[in-house]
């Protein structure tokens, strides 16, 4: 078998939005567990650059494809091209929930468009599995925590949220309506870190939006100081408290909800949370960051921001149970890595 051969036996996976923060440490936890990853980007919020990364880090090459996953003759040459897809990872969407605020029909269009897009071209061409990227935001403010799947969805804040909501019906009415997709949505909780080769990591535009990339940015100088948005929630500390996950963990979660995509043979559609299932706050994510990097990230504190709430963890023992999947990273390591990352942007 020739060395082109051998690469193309492998399951092929096609990953949109491969190049992104979550895309791009799933793409090598896929090379790196045998498969072959088909990126599709546009590079509209990533770098070409990651590209090289990824061969860096796993020595082995991903195929790319650069184009929109809204343009439907582009993806379906894809399809067409690579031929026997076994199953779509769907990452690739507008993220930032303030500027979904701002441009709702941008967010719209692009996250509902682009989704209907992909499952139209896996019926095309008869590839039965997806995993969506969904996030803890469908949860809205719970009623209680740790948050079970089971959990009523609640309408979210932000037209981001309320995309991710949409979309988990597109995929669950789709699977039902067409009997050949099988599909699991994810519900991420907060994915912080990078890989720990400091090779690979989140790349905000602009001023981060979220904590973790703030805090790396203000102990490196680039922002004065970080500002927390209140300290007056109901919780042991008053600080808003979440469950931060590192993102090779929850690129892990994406094998696993592949084999256990393939594994059924009858198409189900399921939703999965994924997240440590521990809370931590605010302050324990500066004290932890300012300990382990011996460093110093200056702050003030400054009112509640619009659509915060108080507390949000997860309650994984789905996940666990049914793919027996769990955390190997701690907190720790989620701050030390997203330090050496942002060290070496510098
Ligand atoms: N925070 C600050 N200062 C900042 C940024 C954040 O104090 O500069 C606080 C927030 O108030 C919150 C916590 O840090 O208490 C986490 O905020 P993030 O913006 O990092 O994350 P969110 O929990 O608000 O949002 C994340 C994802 C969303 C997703 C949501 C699901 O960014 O995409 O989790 O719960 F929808």
């Amino acid at each position: 078998m020739t060395k082109k051969n051998k690469a193309y036996s492998k399951v092929k996976i096609v990953v949109t939005g491969g190049a992104g923060f979550i895309g791009s440490h799933t793409v090598v936890e896929l090379l790196e567990a045998g498969y072959l990853p088909i990126i599709i980007d546009n590079f509209s919020n990533s770098q070409p650059w990651i590209i090289d990364k990824i061969k860096e880090i796993t020595s082995q090459t991903p195929i790319i494809y650069e184009g929109d996953c809204n343009d439907k003759t582009f993806l379906e040459e894809v399809f067409q091209k690579e031929s026997s897809i076994e199953g779509v990872i769907h990452f690739a969407a507008f993220k930032a929930v303030g500027e979904s605020i701002i441009k709702p029909l941008d967010y719209y269009k692009n996250n509902l468009s682009s989704l209907i897009t992909v499952l139209e071209t896996m019926q095309k061409f008869g590839v039965k599995n997806l995993v969506f990227s969904s996030s803890a935001t469908v949860y809205g403010e719970p009623d209680s925590c740790p948050i079970a799947e089971t959990a009523p969805r609640k309408i979210s804040p932000s037209p981001y949220g309320k995309t991710k909501t949409i979309c988990e019906d597109i995929i669950s009415d789709t699977v039902n309506g067409c009997k050949n997709i099988s599909a699991i949505s994810l519900r991420y909780f907060n994915p912080i870190g990078a890989h720990p080769s400091g090779l690979i990591g989140e790349l905000p535009i602009g001023a981060p939006n979220n904590l973790v990339p703030y805090v790396t940015q203000t102990a490196a100088g680039i922002r004065e100081k970080l500002t927390i948005f209140g300290n007056d929630y109901p919780t042991d500390d008053g600080y808003g408290v979440r469950d931060f996950i590192h993102v090779v963990d929850l690129a892990q979660a994406h094998i696993k909800t592949l084999q256990y995509l393939t594994k059924h043979k009858s198409p189900f559609y399921d939703v999965f949370n994924v997240g440590t299932g521990k809370g931590n706050s605010v302050l324990e994510i500066i004290e932890t960051f300012q300990k382990v990097n011996n460093t110093n990230v200056p702050r003030e504190i400054g009112p509640r921001r619009e659509g915060d709430i108080a507390t949000c963890y997860a309650d994984v023992s789905k996940i666990k149970k049914m793919m027996n999947w769990e955390t190997k990273k701690t907190l720790e390591d989620s701050l030390r890595d997203a330090w050496k990352w942002q060290k070496s942007l510098k």
